[in-house]
Protein backbone atom coordinates (compact mmCIF):
# COMPACT_ATOMS: atom_id res chain seq x y z
CA UNK A 1 0.00 0.00 0.00
CA UNK A 2 1.13 3.47 -0.89
CA UNK A 3 0.88 6.64 1.40
CA UNK A 4 1.01 10.15 1.38
CA UNK A 5 1.49 11.82 4.86
CA UNK A 6 0.68 14.81 6.19
CA UNK A 7 1.19 16.59 9.45
CA UNK A 8 -0.72 19.30 11.05
CA UNK A 9 1.46 21.57 13.07
CA UNK A 10 0.06 25.19 11.94
CA UNK A 11 -1.64 25.96 15.40
CA UNK A 12 -0.80 28.35 17.45
CA UNK A 13 -1.12 26.15 21.06
CA UNK A 14 -3.08 28.93 22.39
CA UNK A 15 -2.73 26.43 25.70
CA UNK A 16 1.15 26.62 25.51
CA UNK A 17 1.01 30.36 26.39
CA UNK A 18 4.37 30.85 24.81
CA UNK A 19 6.24 33.16 21.65
CA UNK A 20 6.84 29.30 20.34
CA UNK A 21 5.11 27.42 17.97
CA UNK A 22 3.37 24.70 20.37
CA UNK A 23 5.14 21.39 18.65
CA UNK A 24 8.69 22.80 18.70
CA UNK A 25 8.99 22.80 22.78
CA UNK A 26 11.15 19.88 23.15
CA UNK A 27 10.91 16.42 25.07
CA UNK A 28 14.22 15.17 25.96
CA UNK A 29 16.15 17.97 24.08
CA UNK A 30 14.08 17.82 21.18
CA UNK A 31 11.54 19.58 19.31
CA UNK A 32 8.25 17.47 20.30
CA UNK A 33 7.52 17.40 16.06
CA UNK A 34 10.78 15.50 15.36
CA UNK A 35 9.70 12.03 16.95
CA UNK A 36 6.34 12.10 14.80
CA UNK A 37 8.63 12.95 12.03
CA UNK A 38 10.98 10.10 12.55
CA UNK A 39 7.56 8.13 12.88
CA UNK A 40 6.18 9.04 9.74
CA UNK A 41 9.62 8.69 8.11
CA UNK A 42 9.76 4.75 9.59
CA UNK A 43 6.47 4.55 7.59
CA UNK A 44 8.14 5.08 4.16
CA UNK A 45 5.63 7.23 2.48
CA UNK A 46 5.68 8.61 -1.07
CA UNK A 47 4.86 12.22 0.20
CA UNK A 48 5.12 13.61 3.37
CA UNK A 49 4.44 17.26 4.29
CA UNK A 50 4.59 19.42 7.33
CA UNK A 51 1.64 21.88 7.09
CA UNK A 52 2.88 25.12 9.19
CA UNK A 53 1.39 28.24 9.70
CA UNK A 54 1.54 30.03 13.09
CA UNK A 55 5.51 30.84 13.89
CA UNK A 56 6.17 29.23 10.54
CA UNK A 57 9.54 30.93 10.27
CA UNK A 58 10.84 29.32 13.50
CA UNK A 59 9.86 26.01 12.41
CA UNK A 60 11.53 26.41 9.14
CA UNK A 61 14.79 27.47 11.18
CA UNK A 62 14.60 24.15 13.75
CA UNK A 63 13.82 21.76 11.24
CA UNK A 64 15.60 22.53 8.12
CA UNK A 65 15.82 21.97 4.52
CA UNK A 66 14.70 18.41 4.97
CA UNK A 67 11.35 18.54 5.71
CA UNK A 68 8.64 19.68 2.69
CA UNK A 69 6.42 22.44 4.14
CA UNK A 70 3.29 23.85 3.29
CA UNK A 71 1.78 26.92 4.61
CA UNK A 72 -1.60 27.62 5.87
CA UNK A 73 -1.50 31.46 6.45
CA UNK A 74 -4.71 31.63 8.00
CA UNK A 75 -5.51 28.70 10.78
CA UNK A 76 -9.43 27.72 9.38
CA UNK A 77 -9.59 24.78 10.57
CA UNK A 78 -7.87 20.73 10.46
CA UNK A 79 -9.90 20.04 7.16
CA UNK A 80 -8.25 23.38 5.46
CA UNK A 81 -4.98 22.75 6.84
CA UNK A 82 -5.34 19.75 5.09
CA UNK A 83 -6.52 21.24 1.73
CA UNK A 84 -3.25 23.30 1.58
CA UNK A 85 -1.06 19.94 1.09
CA UNK A 86 -3.41 19.02 -2.13
CA UNK A 87 -1.58 20.38 -4.94
CA UNK A 88 1.43 18.35 -3.22
CA UNK A 89 0.02 15.21 -2.65
CA UNK A 90 -3.34 14.27 -4.38
CA UNK A 91 -2.88 11.09 -6.46
CA UNK A 92 0.55 10.88 -5.25
CA UNK A 93 -0.40 7.01 -3.31
CA UNK A 94 -3.91 5.22 -2.44
CA UNK A 95 -3.66 6.13 1.36
CA UNK A 96 -3.52 9.32 3.01
CA UNK A 97 -2.31 9.65 6.73
CA UNK A 98 -2.99 12.69 8.77
CA UNK A 99 -0.93 12.84 11.72
CA UNK A 100 -0.40 15.79 14.66
CA UNK A 101 2.67 17.63 15.43
CA UNK A 102 1.74 17.43 19.54
CA UNK A 103 1.18 13.64 19.64
CA UNK A 104 5.16 12.60 19.77
CA UNK A 105 4.29 9.48 21.51
CA UNK A 106 2.57 7.77 18.26
CA UNK A 107 4.21 4.52 17.47
CA UNK A 108 4.71 2.67 13.98
CA UNK A 109 3.44 -0.36 15.26
CA UNK A 110 -0.14 1.69 16.19
CA UNK A 111 -0.48 3.18 12.65
CA UNK A 112 0.87 0.25 11.46
CA UNK A 113 -2.18 -1.68 12.56
CA UNK A 114 -4.86 1.25 11.91
CA UNK A 115 -3.18 1.40 7.81
CA UNK A 116 -3.96 -2.42 7.70
CA UNK A 117 -7.33 -2.02 9.17
CA UNK A 118 -8.10 0.27 6.58
CA UNK A 119 -7.32 -1.30 3.33
CA UNK A 120 -8.29 -4.87 5.10
CA UNK A 121 -11.80 -3.02 5.33
CA UNK A 122 -11.52 -0.78 2.04
CA UNK A 123 -12.71 1.52 4.21
CA UNK A 124 -12.42 5.64 2.90
CA UNK A 125 -11.73 6.61 5.94
CA UNK A 126 -10.25 4.99 9.35
CA UNK A 127 -10.02 6.85 12.65
CA UNK A 128 -7.81 6.42 15.47
CA UNK A 129 -10.29 6.54 18.57
CA UNK A 130 -9.78 6.79 22.14
CA UNK A 131 -11.37 7.12 25.53
CA UNK A 132 -9.45 9.49 27.76
CA UNK A 133 -10.50 10.10 31.57
CA UNK A 134 -11.89 13.26 30.66
CA UNK A 135 -13.31 13.46 27.38
CA UNK A 136 -14.22 17.43 27.52
CA UNK A 137 -12.72 19.36 24.38
CA UNK A 138 -12.32 16.16 21.75
CA UNK A 139 -14.84 15.52 18.92
CA UNK A 140 -16.78 12.31 20.08
CA UNK A 141 -17.49 9.00 18.20
CA UNK A 142 -20.90 8.67 16.86
CA UNK A 143 -22.00 5.07 15.98
CA UNK A 144 -25.47 3.79 15.39
CA UNK A 145 -27.50 0.83 16.95
CA UNK A 146 -25.47 -1.32 15.00
CA UNK A 147 -21.91 -0.33 16.12
CA UNK A 148 -20.78 1.26 12.56
CA UNK A 149 -19.49 4.94 12.63
CA UNK A 150 -21.30 6.99 11.88
CA UNK A 151 -20.06 10.56 12.52
CA UNK A 152 -17.89 13.20 14.88
CA UNK A 153 -19.57 15.59 16.64
CA UNK A 154 -16.82 18.10 17.96
CA UNK A 155 -17.75 19.14 21.54
CA UNK A 156 -18.42 22.56 21.26
CA UNK A 157 -21.48 21.17 18.98
CA UNK A 158 -22.53 18.33 21.27
CA UNK A 159 -25.87 18.07 23.27
CA UNK A 160 -25.07 16.98 26.78
CA UNK A 161 -26.32 13.57 25.68
CA UNK A 162 -23.44 13.64 22.90
CA UNK A 163 -21.07 15.00 25.36
CA UNK A 164 -21.11 11.52 27.78
CA UNK A 165 -19.77 10.14 24.88
CA UNK A 166 -16.81 8.67 26.04
CA UNK A 167 -14.86 6.80 23.05
CA UNK A 168 -12.87 10.70 21.17
CA UNK A 169 -11.40 11.51 18.09
CA UNK A 170 -7.83 11.50 18.58
CA UNK A 171 -7.13 13.49 15.28
CA UNK A 172 -4.92 10.71 13.58
CA UNK A 173 -6.93 9.48 10.66
CA UNK A 174 -6.35 7.86 7.25
CA UNK A 175 -8.26 8.29 4.15
CA UNK A 176 -8.34 6.44 0.42
CA UNK A 177 -6.36 9.48 -1.73
CA UNK A 178 -8.86 8.86 -4.25
CA UNK A 179 -11.82 9.49 -2.38
CA UNK A 180 -10.33 12.48 -0.19
CA UNK A 181 -8.86 15.84 -2.19
CA UNK A 182 -12.70 16.29 -3.73
CA UNK A 183 -14.37 15.80 -0.78
CA UNK A 184 -12.49 18.80 1.44
CA UNK A 185 -13.43 21.43 -0.91
CA UNK A 186 -17.61 20.44 0.14
CA UNK A 187 -17.18 21.35 3.87
CA UNK A 188 -18.64 24.16 5.32
CA UNK A 189 -17.63 26.22 7.57
CA UNK A 190 -18.60 26.14 11.91
CA UNK A 191 -17.57 29.16 13.68
CA UNK A 192 -14.97 30.19 10.74
CA UNK A 193 -13.68 26.69 10.82
CA UNK A 194 -13.52 23.57 8.29
CA UNK A 195 -13.42 20.78 10.37
CA UNK A 196 -11.87 17.39 8.69
CA UNK A 197 -14.34 15.60 11.18
CA UNK A 198 -17.11 16.48 9.37
CA UNK A 199 -15.65 14.67 6.41
CA UNK A 200 -17.03 11.24 8.39
CA UNK A 201 -20.44 12.10 7.85
CA UNK A 202 -19.63 12.95 4.15
CA UNK A 203 -18.67 9.33 3.46
CA UNK A 204 -21.51 7.33 5.56
CA UNK A 205 -23.85 9.40 3.50
CA UNK A 206 -22.15 8.30 -0.07
CA UNK A 207 -22.35 4.64 1.55
CA UNK A 208 -18.39 4.61 2.02
CA UNK A 209 -17.88 2.67 5.51
CA UNK A 210 -15.74 4.47 8.16
CA UNK A 211 -13.97 2.49 10.20
CA UNK A 212 -12.04 2.91 13.73
CA UNK A 213 -9.34 1.79 15.77
CA UNK A 214 -8.60 2.09 19.42
CA UNK A 215 -5.27 3.70 20.99
CA UNK A 216 -3.53 3.67 23.79
CA UNK A 217 -3.87 7.37 25.26
CA UNK A 218 -0.55 7.57 26.10
CA UNK A 219 0.23 7.25 22.82
CA UNK A 220 -2.14 9.79 21.17
CA UNK A 221 -2.90 12.76 24.18
CA UNK A 222 -1.56 15.73 22.87
CA UNK A 223 0.82 17.86 24.64
CA UNK A 224 -0.90 21.19 24.69
CA UNK A 225 0.06 22.62 27.80
CA UNK A 226 2.79 22.70 30.33
CA UNK A 227 1.41 20.72 32.66
CA UNK A 228 1.29 17.27 30.12
CA UNK A 229 4.22 18.79 27.97
CA UNK A 230 6.29 18.09 31.78
CA UNK A 231 4.35 14.64 32.15
CA UNK A 232 5.64 13.66 29.12
CA UNK A 233 9.24 14.85 29.70
CA UNK A 234 8.96 12.34 32.86
CA UNK A 235 7.49 9.75 30.69
CA UNK A 236 10.11 10.13 27.73
CA UNK A 237 13.06 10.47 30.73
CA UNK A 238 11.93 6.89 32.20
CA UNK A 239 11.53 4.85 28.79
CA UNK A 240 15.21 6.44 27.66
CA UNK A 241 16.58 6.03 31.29
CA UNK A 242 14.95 2.31 31.44
CA UNK A 243 16.30 2.13 27.59
CA UNK A 244 20.41 2.23 29.24
CA UNK A 245 19.56 0.46 32.52
CA UNK A 246 18.90 -2.74 29.66
CA UNK A 247 21.66 -1.74 27.58
CA UNK A 248 24.03 -2.22 30.30
CA UNK A 249 24.39 1.38 31.82
CA UNK A 250 24.03 2.04 35.54
CA UNK A 251 22.08 5.26 36.89
CA UNK A 252 21.99 5.07 40.52
CA UNK A 253 18.79 7.68 40.65
CA UNK A 254 17.04 7.23 37.52
CA UNK A 255 14.71 9.79 38.98
CA UNK A 256 17.76 12.44 38.97
CA UNK A 257 19.50 11.73 35.57
CA UNK A 258 18.68 13.25 32.46
CA UNK A 259 19.74 12.32 29.19
CA UNK A 260 18.36 13.55 26.13
CA UNK A 261 17.58 11.22 23.41
CA UNK A 262 19.98 11.77 21.21
CA UNK A 263 23.37 11.01 23.79
CA UNK A 264 24.75 7.69 23.51
CA UNK A 265 25.87 5.70 26.79
CA UNK A 266 28.51 2.73 26.73
CA UNK A 267 28.34 -0.37 28.63
CA UNK A 268 29.35 -0.38 32.80
CA UNK A 269 29.38 3.43 32.74
CA UNK A 270 27.96 4.57 35.74
CA UNK A 271 25.98 7.71 35.72
CA UNK A 272 25.26 9.65 39.31
CA UNK A 273 22.03 11.54 40.71
CA UNK A 274 21.61 15.15 39.09
CA UNK A 275 23.53 14.35 35.80
CA UNK A 276 22.27 15.72 32.81
CA UNK A 277 23.65 14.81 29.30
CA UNK A 278 22.67 16.49 26.87
CA UNK A 279 22.93 17.57 22.58
CA UNK A 280 25.43 15.49 20.72
CA UNK A 281 27.12 13.74 23.64
CA UNK A 282 28.70 10.22 23.48
CA UNK A 283 29.93 8.69 26.66
CA UNK A 284 32.36 5.31 26.29
CA UNK A 285 32.13 2.30 28.01
CA UNK A 286 32.87 2.12 32.19
CA UNK A 287 32.98 6.10 32.89
CA UNK A 288 31.78 7.58 35.98
CA UNK A 289 29.87 10.87 35.54
CA UNK A 290 28.54 12.71 38.25
CA UNK A 291 26.86 13.69 40.41
CA UNK A 292 25.64 16.87 39.58
CA UNK A 293 27.18 16.71 35.81
CA UNK A 294 26.40 18.88 32.78
CA UNK A 295 27.96 17.25 29.86
CA UNK A 296 27.20 18.94 26.38
CA UNK A 297 28.01 18.19 22.67
CA UNK A 298 31.43 16.46 24.08
CA UNK A 299 33.07 12.87 23.28
CA UNK A 300 33.55 11.17 26.10
CA UNK A 301 36.14 8.04 25.72
CA UNK A 302 36.39 4.56 27.78
CA UNK A 303 37.39 5.00 31.71
CA UNK A 304 36.82 8.34 32.15
CA UNK A 305 35.62 9.96 35.32
CA UNK A 306 33.46 13.10 35.72
CA UNK A 307 32.66 14.65 39.00
CA UNK A 308 30.75 17.73 39.51
CA UNK A 309 31.77 19.54 37.06
CA UNK A 310 30.00 21.16 33.28
CA UNK A 311 31.79 20.01 30.07
CA UNK A 312 30.53 21.60 26.71
CA UNK A 313 31.86 21.14 22.78
CA UNK A 314 34.88 18.87 24.76
CA UNK A 315 36.60 15.81 23.32
CA UNK A 316 38.01 13.31 26.44
CA UNK A 317 39.91 10.57 24.93
CA UNK A 318 40.07 7.22 27.31
CA UNK A 319 41.50 7.64 31.04
CA UNK A 320 40.38 11.29 31.50
CA UNK A 321 39.64 12.34 34.89
CA UNK A 322 37.82 15.79 35.53
CA UNK A 323 36.74 17.61 38.57
CA UNK A 324 35.13 18.20 40.49
CA UNK A 325 33.81 22.00 39.76
CA UNK A 326 35.79 22.06 36.67
CA UNK A 327 34.43 23.81 33.43
CA UNK A 328 35.42 22.87 29.52
CA UNK A 329 34.42 24.88 26.91
CA UNK A 330 34.05 24.28 23.12
CA UNK A 331 37.05 22.96 22.06
CA UNK A 332 38.62 21.12 25.36
CA UNK A 333 40.69 18.34 23.93
CA UNK A 334 41.96 16.15 26.46
CA UNK A 335 44.51 13.47 25.31
CA UNK A 336 44.43 9.88 27.00
CA UNK A 337 45.24 10.06 30.82
CA UNK A 338 44.97 13.83 31.53
CA UNK A 339 44.06 14.86 34.73
CA UNK A 340 41.99 18.38 35.11
CA UNK A 341 41.23 18.91 38.86
CA UNK A 342 39.42 21.31 41.02
CA UNK A 343 38.39 24.92 39.21
CA UNK A 344 40.15 24.59 35.97
CA UNK A 345 38.86 26.28 32.99
CA UNK A 346 39.83 24.82 29.66
CA UNK A 347 38.92 26.74 25.97
CA UNK A 348 39.67 25.65 22.31
CA UNK A 349 43.21 24.20 24.03
CA UNK A 350 44.71 20.32 23.38
CA UNK A 351 45.96 18.83 26.33
CA UNK A 352 48.68 16.02 25.72
CA UNK A 353 48.27 12.79 26.86
CA UNK A 354 49.29 12.49 30.57
CA UNK A 355 48.90 16.47 31.41
CA UNK A 356 48.10 17.59 34.85
CA UNK A 357 46.38 20.34 35.50
CA UNK A 358 45.37 19.92 39.31
CA UNK A 359 43.66 23.42 40.79
CA UNK A 360 42.48 26.91 39.92
CA UNK A 361 43.73 27.27 36.41
CA UNK A 362 42.79 28.26 32.97
CA UNK A 363 43.86 27.47 29.81
CA UNK A 364 42.59 29.10 26.42
CA UNK A 365 43.80 28.84 22.88
CA UNK A 366 46.44 26.78 24.06
CA UNK A 367 48.36 23.69 22.78
CA UNK A 368 49.81 21.41 25.69
CA UNK A 369 52.09 18.61 24.68
CA UNK A 370 52.83 15.29 26.57
CA UNK A 371 53.19 14.85 30.20
CA UNK A 372 53.01 18.59 31.35
CA UNK A 373 52.36 19.82 35.13
CA UNK A 374 50.43 22.94 34.78
CA UNK A 375 50.95 24.08 38.42
CA UNK A 376 48.22 25.43 40.51
CA UNK A 377 47.02 29.15 39.47
CA UNK A 378 48.28 28.72 36.04
CA UNK A 379 46.86 31.67 33.49
CA UNK A 380 47.45 31.64 29.90
CA UNK A 381 46.66 35.49 29.51
CA UNK A 382 44.95 34.50 25.62
CA UNK A 383 42.95 38.03 25.30
CA UNK A 384 44.66 41.59 24.63
CA UNK A 385 41.64 43.50 24.50
CA UNK A 386 41.14 43.26 20.76
CA UNK A 387 42.37 39.94 19.70
CA UNK A 388 43.05 36.12 21.27
CA UNK A 389 46.16 35.09 20.92
CA UNK A 390 47.73 31.15 21.31
CA UNK A 391 49.96 29.12 24.12
CA UNK A 392 52.12 26.41 22.96
CA UNK A 393 53.76 24.54 25.45
CA UNK A 394 55.82 21.27 24.88
CA UNK A 395 56.34 18.16 26.28
CA UNK A 396 57.46 17.40 29.98
CA UNK A 397 57.57 21.21 30.46
CA UNK A 398 56.76 22.10 34.46
CA UNK A 399 54.77 25.23 34.75
CA UNK A 400 55.20 26.68 38.74
CA UNK A 401 52.01 27.68 40.39
CA UNK A 402 50.88 30.92 39.46
CA UNK A 403 52.03 31.39 36.10
CA UNK A 404 51.33 34.10 34.14
CA UNK A 405 51.77 32.88 29.99
CA UNK A 406 51.61 35.97 28.62
CA UNK A 407 50.27 34.90 24.86
CA UNK A 408 51.56 34.70 21.65
CA UNK A 409 53.76 33.16 24.13
CA UNK A 410 55.66 29.39 23.87
CA UNK A 411 57.64 27.25 26.63
CA UNK A 412 60.05 24.63 24.75
CA UNK A 413 60.34 20.93 26.03
CA UNK A 414 61.49 20.59 29.37
CA UNK A 415 61.29 24.06 30.34
CA UNK A 416 60.10 25.47 33.72
CA UNK A 417 58.54 28.10 35.50
CA UNK A 418 59.38 29.56 38.86
CA UNK A 419 55.87 30.04 41.26
CA UNK A 420 54.68 33.49 40.15
CA UNK A 421 56.58 33.84 37.13
CA UNK A 422 55.04 36.57 33.98
CA UNK A 423 56.39 34.84 31.17
CA UNK A 424 56.11 37.34 28.44
CA UNK A 425 58.86 36.03 25.81
CA UNK A 426 59.20 32.19 24.75
CA UNK A 427 61.49 30.07 27.04
CA UNK A 428 63.31 27.82 24.76
CA UNK A 429 64.03 23.77 26.03
CA UNK A 430 65.31 22.78 29.12
CA UNK A 431 65.72 26.34 30.29
CA UNK A 432 63.77 27.78 33.71
CA UNK A 433 62.61 31.27 33.78
CA UNK A 434 61.51 33.18 36.71
CA UNK A 435 60.66 36.41 38.19
CA UNK A 436 58.21 39.60 36.27
CA UNK A 437 58.86 39.42 33.67
CA UNK A 438 60.53 35.99 33.42
CA UNK A 439 63.90 35.90 32.43
CA UNK A 440 65.44 32.42 31.35
CA UNK A 441 67.89 31.44 34.24
CA UNK A 442 71.12 31.89 31.51
CA UNK A 443 69.75 35.71 30.17
CA UNK A 444 69.05 36.70 34.24
CA UNK A 445 72.65 35.65 35.10
CA UNK A 446 73.99 37.48 31.61
CA UNK A 447 72.19 40.57 32.38
CA UNK A 448 73.27 40.88 36.29
CA UNK A 449 76.97 40.18 35.32
C1 LIG B 1 -9.28 18.18 16.72
C2 LIG B 1 -10.48 17.38 16.16
C3 LIG B 1 -11.14 16.61 17.30
C4 LIG B 1 -10.15 15.74 18.04
C5 LIG B 1 -8.96 16.60 18.52
C6 LIG B 1 -7.89 15.71 19.11
C7 LIG B 1 -11.32 18.62 14.23
C8 LIG B 1 -12.35 19.56 13.76
N1 LIG B 1 -11.37 18.29 15.53
O1 LIG B 1 -9.79 19.14 17.63
O2 LIG B 1 -12.17 15.81 16.78
O3 LIG B 1 -10.77 15.11 19.14
O4 LIG B 1 -8.40 17.30 17.40
O5 LIG B 1 -6.90 16.52 19.67
O6 LIG B 1 -10.50 18.16 13.48
N2 LIG B 1 -4.30 22.71 12.98
C9 LIG B 1 -3.80 23.27 11.84
N3 LIG B 1 -4.51 24.25 11.23
C10 LIG B 1 -5.69 24.69 11.68
C11 LIG B 1 -6.21 24.09 12.86
C12 LIG B 1 -5.48 23.10 13.49
O7 LIG B 1 -2.72 22.90 11.38
O8 LIG B 1 -6.27 25.57 11.06
C13 LIG B 1 -3.53 21.65 13.63
C14 LIG B 1 -3.03 22.03 15.02
O9 LIG B 1 -1.75 22.62 14.94
C15 LIG B 1 -3.01 20.71 15.74
C16 LIG B 1 -4.14 19.94 15.08
O10 LIG B 1 -4.39 20.55 13.84
O11 LIG B 1 -1.81 20.00 15.50
C17 LIG B 1 -5.43 19.91 15.91
O12 LIG B 1 -5.86 21.18 16.18
P1 LIG B 1 -6.56 21.52 17.55
O13 LIG B 1 -7.06 22.91 17.46
O14 LIG B 1 -5.65 21.15 18.67
O15 LIG B 1 -7.72 20.44 17.60
P2 LIG B 1 -9.29 20.65 17.59
O16 LIG B 1 -9.69 21.25 16.30
O17 LIG B 1 -9.70 21.26 18.85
Amino acid sequence: MSLSIVILAAGQGTRMKSQFPKVLHPLAGRPMVKYVLDVATQLEPTGLALVIGYGAQQLRQALGDEVLYVEQPEQLGTGHAVLQARELLAGQAETVLVLYGDTPFITRQTLEAMLRHHTENKAAITLLTFQPDDPTGYGRILRDETGKVVGIVEHKEASPEQRGITEVNSGILCFRDAWLWSRLEKLEPKHGEYYLTDLVELAVAEGELVAAKAADVAEVMGLDDRVKLARAEALMRQCINEGWMLAGVTLLDPASTYIEASVEIGQDTVIYPNTHLRGATTIGCNCRIGPNTIVCDSTIGNECVIEASVVEGATLEDDVDVGPFAHLRKGAHLAKGVHVGNFGEIKNSYLGPGTKMGHFSYLGDATLGANVNVGAGTITCNYDGERKHPTVVEDDVFIGSDTMLVAPVKLGKGAKTGAGAVVTRDIPPGQVAYGVPAKAKEADKADRE
